[in-house]
């Protein structure tokens, strides 16, 4: 069932694509390295997301010129986050994505951790 729900989660995007979105380089072919997303995953929809989600280029995770390769190590950290952000979304049990990688990373490589804390009063300074 679970699966099922992730599949159709996947599968949604694909009908948002504009017509003709995909023919403008000619066909990129089907992936060949796939071991998280399902094959018919919309790629170019998911990977403009991966891509403003951190606010880094498509070489952020790739290999430049191969995208199948998996020698950049970042390829598999975001492979775990995507299993990651399956899993968190799917204990909200009502099959809906909540959470995406803008939710924690909006925009940034590294999502900040720590609370930005106020500055301590300057001595002498009246108790608030
Ligand atoms: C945050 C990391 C990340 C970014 C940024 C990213 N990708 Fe990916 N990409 C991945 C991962 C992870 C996979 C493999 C998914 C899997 O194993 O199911 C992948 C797979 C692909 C594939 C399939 C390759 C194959 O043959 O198996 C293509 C094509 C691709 N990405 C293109 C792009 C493009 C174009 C961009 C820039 C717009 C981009 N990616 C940005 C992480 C990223
Ligand atoms: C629940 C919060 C959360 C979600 C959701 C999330 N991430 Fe992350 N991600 C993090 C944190 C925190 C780090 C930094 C880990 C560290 O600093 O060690 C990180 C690190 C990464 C890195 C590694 C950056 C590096 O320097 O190696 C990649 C790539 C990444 N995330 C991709 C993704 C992708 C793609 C998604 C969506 C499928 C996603 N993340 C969803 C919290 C999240």
């Amino acid at each position: 069932m679970r699966i099922l729900l992730i599949t159709c989660a996947l599968l949604l995007p694909l009908f948002a694509q504009q017509p003709g979105e995909s023919k403008k380089k000619g066909p990129p072919g089907p992936p060949k390295n796939l071991k998280i997303l399902k094959p018919d995953t919309n790629i170019r929809k998911v990977m403009t997301e991966f891509r403003l989600s951190l606010g880094v280029q498509c070489t952020g995770c790739h290999v430049q010129g191969d995208f199948a390769s998996d020698e950049n190590k970042h390829k598999d950290v975001a492979r775990k986050m995507i299993t990651m952000t399956e899993e968190i979304n799917a204990k909200f049990g009502d099959g809906k994505v909540h959470v995406t990688c803008f939710t924690c990373h909006r925009g940034e490589e590294h999502p900040a951790k720590d609370v930005p804390m106020p500055p301590p009063p300057a001595p002498g300074a009246p108790k608030p």
